[in-house]
């Protein structure tokens, strides 16, 4: 017995030097941790099972047959994030890159088909060169099935990507068909073709980090949803955004015990909104002040600034926030904060996440680069993803909701459960210059009399009350009760349950 003890140890000690000890020092050369290293520090300590720690590859061809290396390229496994089970696999680039094989897929199928039957989410660890090349089409085949799995799993448990390496040709695919991707600052990118295949076809000259690195995933493309300084933080990022999420989508979000009463005033908030009311302020001032302990998770903070989206707890609770932010752009709405926000409610609603939405919009963006890049059919994306949502839906309007903006951020008329508004809200068509110049072209030349008429429409929709006189509005409330407010609407609002029409599924305009 104690020999074949001693021989499991031997093979166990072999499997976890993976690509051997210069290739892992090569890793730590670049400022990456290796495979098991970061699969530690996601979990908690001790927590970690590993599954197929012996599998080799079985290919033949170039001379593989002499180069097999347990494990085979990936760490597989579960474990625990605060106590919470969550399904893992790391790429382990010091063997063979990090290339998916047939073998190698088999392991990530593995684990995504216990996530799936077992309702737990699944984090992916990103740190490889792609398709094994020495094995053609059964690479290939390996990651179609992969993405397979994704697609089937979304919206039943959360996936998680993180980006901590190059992650190229079919691996960006499994990603992108998950919940969120993070990535790692100046040692990770993504791209389906890299540099040298660029300059070959387009003739263009680019490095990986300009061609997919993190800043160009999280502030042009929007892939990425954040980035963070090494890999360190990273993962323990990943471990705060976990406690956010739930286990799936019919379990109901965590409940943390929160010392944060819910009947927290906060006096401070009655001033928020400056008197000039073209002036900006900080959205994320009423997020932080309203959400338990100021723990806000933001999700793309570095795109499409103009719309605030992330995780909060109310009461130890899981909420989803929604903030159009006065400070850019005035809070309007275009394209890219459309698309951003649609995608984030969309999660809120796969997962029974509530949903608070904080409006102060002046609008949709006008102009031709908006018209030109599909604006109509972003917006729609946004304005389909509040209606069809099911989940309870609170909405404040602090300031300006003008023209078809504020219908889109969830309105009553498209199923807003509870909406209130500060005293300071401004429900209209639009502003009340731009209403005056339309209404009264004939008067433009009357500086004194257009005047006079900005001043008429403006007292007389510059208020929330024509709202609440319809009912649009179901309360005027102080702000320094905000907090107050929402968590007893979310605590009226837990036993909802609504369906929408049975349907295989709908048509969102993608
Ligand atoms: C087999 C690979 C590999 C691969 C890297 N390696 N990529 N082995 N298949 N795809 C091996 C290398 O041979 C090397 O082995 C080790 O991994 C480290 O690679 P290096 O090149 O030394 O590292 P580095 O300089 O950091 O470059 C990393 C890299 C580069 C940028 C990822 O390796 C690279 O460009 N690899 C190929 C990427 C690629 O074209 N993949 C196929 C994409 S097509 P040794 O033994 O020397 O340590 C694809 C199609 C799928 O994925 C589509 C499905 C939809």
């Amino acid at each position: 017995m104690t020999d074949i003890l001693d021989e499991l140890e031997r093979r166990r000690s072999v499997a976890r030097l993976g690509g051997g000890t210069k290739r892992i020092e090569a890793q730590h050369a670049r400022g990456k941790l290796t495979a098991r290293e970061r699969v530690d520090l996601l979990l908690d300590e001790g927590s970690f099972e590993e599954f197929d720690m012996f599998v080799e590859h079985r290919s033949t061809d170039f001379g593989m047959e002499k180069t097999k290396i347990p494990g085979d390229g990936v760490v597989t496994g579960w474990g625990t994030i605060n106590g919470r089970v969550v399904y893992v696999f790391a790429k382990d680039f010091t063997v063979f890159g990090g290339s998916l094989s047939e073998t190698h897929a088999r392991k990530i199928m593995k684990i995504q088909d216990m996530a799936l039957q077992n309702r737990a989410p699944v984090i992916g660890l990103f740190d490889a060169g792609g398709a094994r090349i020495q094995e053609g089409v059964a690479a290939l085949g390996g990651y179609g099935e992969v993405f397979l799995r994704n697609v089937l799993a979304s919206g039943v448990i959360p996936q998680i990507s993180v980006i901590m390496g190059p992650c190229a040709g079919g691996d960006v695919y499994s990603p992108a068909m998950t919940d969120f991707i993070f990535m790692v600052k100046d040692t990770s990118y993504m791209f389906v073709t890299g540099p040298d295949v660029v300059k070959t076809v387009t003739n263009e000259t680019v490095t990986a980090e300009e061609l997919g690195g993190a800043r160009v995933h999280t502030t042009k493309t929007s892939i990425a949803d954040r980035a963070y300084e090494n890999d360190v933080e990273a993962l323990l990022q990943m471990r705060r955004l976990m406690d956010f999420l739930p286990a799936n989508n019919t379990s109901g979000v965590p409940a943390l015990p929160s010392n944060d009463s819910p009947d927290r005033i906060d006096p401070s908030l009655d001033t928020l909104i400056p008197d000039n009311t073209n002036k900006p302020y900080d959205i994320k001032e009423l997020i932080l002040k309203a959400v338990d302990e100021a723990d806000f998770f933001e999700i793309q903070e570095a795109f499409a600034k103009n719309i605030v989206t992330g995780f909060a707890r109310m009461e130890g609770r899981t909420v989803g926030i929604i903030a159009n932010q006065p400070m850019v752009l005035a809070g309007v709405l275009d394209s890219d904060a459309s698309r951003k926000a649609a995608r984030f409610v969309r999660f809120c609603d796969c997962f029974e996440i509530p949903i608070i939405t904080f409006v102060d919009v002046p609008g949709f963006l006008p102009g031709t680069a908006q018209e030109y890049g599909g604006l109509i059919k972003h917006g729609a994306k946004l304005l389909f993803a509040y209606a069809e949502a099911t989940v309870p839906k609170i909405t404040l309007i602090t300031r300006k909701a003008y023209g078809g903006a504020y219908d889109v951020m969830s309105s009553k008329h498209i199923r807003g459960d509870v909406n209130y508004a500060w005293p300071s809200a401004e429900i209209a068509v639009m502003g009340a210059k731009g209403a005056a110049e339309i209404l009264y072209r004939t008067e433009l030349s009357d500086a004194g009399k257009i005047k006079g008429r900005i001043d008429e429409y403006q007292r007389r929709f510059a208020n929330p009350f024509v709202a609440a006189e319809r009912g649009y509005i179901d309360e005027v409330i102080s702000p320094r009760d905000t907090r107050r407010r929402i968590c007893r609407a979310l605590n009226m609002l837990r036993g909802k349950k609504l369906d929408n029409p049975w349907k295989k599924h709908d048509n969102i305009p993608l």
